[in-house]
């Protein structure tokens, strides 16, 4: 695609187009209308500018509810820079709506990797007092982890580390070295600015927080960090109900693949395996699961889902979706050995779930693109198989992700935990937290009313017979919904 990248000597944007703004503002309105439970934080929480002033970066698919997440933070007094955490996720109208309003976003839809890094480095590097000076974020909404991954190598290097000496083990992690140089030569001591200066991280996804805890138990997270995945109302509702409308979406919109009478391979039945599976299976299709966790296989089965392995459905399964978190889940064996038109995409948060280098690079396997994020792939036997969005999340890749009602739900976590993070700045350690269970309760409690949901009150006996308060926390922290 050409884009035309208008970079504005004005304001510090990079977006495809400005003039997109009026659109992008009208379908932020109809998403507000979508996120009560977002929008009665913001009216709650506004008056108390409980980020006055803070520096805040955000790496996070650059959609229209994120637009109302970003206006949520600004609201409460942060001053924000954005990214988006994918080079195909952003919604064009949403980032320059954005963009009108003053705040510095770099994102737009079809970047390359090169750019994606710099609109990451952009979207970190806060202005300082002096027209020289460069700061960090004080607070970070990340999304898979890209922004706490730059900062904590760019620190390492400074701290005399070769890693960005070695060669990378793909393209993206060379590329990711080669900014790290670029930035030791441009601006030397930046990282260690930066993270002088950084105060926490709320992260969004599965795939992020398990970097996190890697992080932690490796002694090297450099700040406090908030799992917001794990929060009920996130993992539980996003990954899951999200998900069982947004992987569709993109298989629709991409190809409008007749789902009735399929075959489908669903590879992993976490939340948001069962969300894609139940999905599909909603369609008319037939699902088979492929798990490793012995437990997540049974729940499959329970469900009605054959159980098998990948290997074991090859040559008779129409459409593969990988949702692991876990990488080479369908190798290019794999690809060589499915049937004529198969449909191949992920829904997991990087692009590794599916061997598209091998499938790029592979002798005699010719690629076709149908149209942007639709490739038809040849293979020398004459059989193809169609990949979605280059192997990256197909809701967001070929779709506009989930829907706003349940990304309201995750975002008032996000809201929460950025202002939770702030609060206690000076107490928390380096570790990964979560939010309580009565925030997460309160999360669910705001966006009741909407859909019509009467809640039943706790009697006084009955809160005395079970021993919870009448206004909650109604579940013991090892509750598992
Ligand atoms: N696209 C989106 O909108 C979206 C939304 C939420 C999460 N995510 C991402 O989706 C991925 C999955 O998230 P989740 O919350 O469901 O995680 P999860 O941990 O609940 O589920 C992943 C499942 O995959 C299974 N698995 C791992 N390796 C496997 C293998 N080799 N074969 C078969 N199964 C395997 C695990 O046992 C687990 O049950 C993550 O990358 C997450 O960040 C994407």
């Amino acid at each position: 695609m050409n884009a035309v990248i208008k970079n504005s000597p004005s304001t510090p944007y990079k977006i495809r187009d400005i003039n997109l703004s009026e659109l992008g503002r009208k379908r932020i309105r109809m998403a507000e209308e979508e996120m009560p439970g977002l929008m009665q934080i913001r009216a709650r929480y506004a008056p108390l500018q409980p980020l006055q002033g803070v520096r805040l970066s955000g790496s996070l698919h650059m959609t229209k509810e994120t637009a109302v997440l970003i206006e949520t933070l600004v609201a409460l007094g942060a001053s924000v820079r954005w990214a988006s955490c994918n080079i195909f996720s952003t919604q064009d109208d949403a980032a320059a709506a954005i963009a009108t309003t003053g705040v510095p976003v770099f994102a737009w839809k079809g970047e390359t990797l090169e750019e994606y890094w710099q609109c990451t480095l952009n979207m970190l590097t806060h202005p300082g007092e002096g027209v020289q000076d460069l700061l960090g974020p004080q607070l970070i909404v990340d999304d898979g982890g890209d922004a706490t991954l730059l900062i904590h190598h760019g620190v390492e290097m400074e701290d005399g580390s070769d890693w960005v000496e070695q060669p990378g083990v793909n393209h993206e992690e060379q590329v990711v070295k080669d900014l790290l140089k670029r930035t030791r030569s441009e601006r030397p001591g930046f990282w260690k600015t930066v993270a002088s200066g950084w105060q926490g991280v709320s992260e969004e996804t599965t795939t992020g927080v398990h970097r996190l805890y890697q992080l932690a138990e490796a002694g090297k997270l450099l700040v406090p960090a908030i799992n917001v995945n794990d929060s009920v109302t996130k993992s539980k509702f996003d990954n899951l109900y999200g998900c069982r409308e947004s992987l569709a979406d993109g298989i629709k919109r991409a190809t409008d693949l007749m789902i009735a009478g399929k075959t489908a391979v669903v590879c992993g039945y976490g939340d948001v395996g069962k969300g894609c599976a139940h999905s599909l299976r909603g369609f008319g299709a037939r699902v088979i699961v492929t798990e490793i966790d012995p437990i997540c296989a049974l729940q499959a089965a329970m469900e009605g889902f054959e159980v098998t392995t990948i290997e074991d459905t090859l040559g008779r399964a129409d459409v593969y979706v990988t949702t692991t978190g876990n990488r080479d889940i369908i190798t290019f064996e794999s690809m060589q050995g499915m049937k004529n038109n198969t449909l191949v995409c992920n829904i997991g948060h990087f692009d590794n779930e599916i061997q598209v280098d091998r499938l790029n690079t592979a002798e005699g396997v010719t690629c076709d693109t149908i149209k942007p994020q639709v490739d038809r792939y040849t293979f020398p036997d004459g059989h193809s198989i169609y990949l979605l969005a280059e192997g990256r999340l197909v809701n967001l890749g070929c779709a506009h992700g989930h829907p706003a009602f349940v990304m309201s739900n995750s975002f008032c976590n996000q809201t929460l935990a950025q202002i939770d993070l702030w609060a206690h700045r000076k107490t928390y350690d380096k570790e990964v937290y979560r939010l309580s269970k009565k925030l997460d309760e309160e999360v669910a409690r705001l966006h009741l009313k909407q859909i019509g949901v009467k809640l039943t009150t706790l009697t006084a006996e009955q809160s005395a017979y079970l021993g919870i308060p009448v206004d909650g926390p109604y579940k013991a922290e090892h509750y598992r919904y």
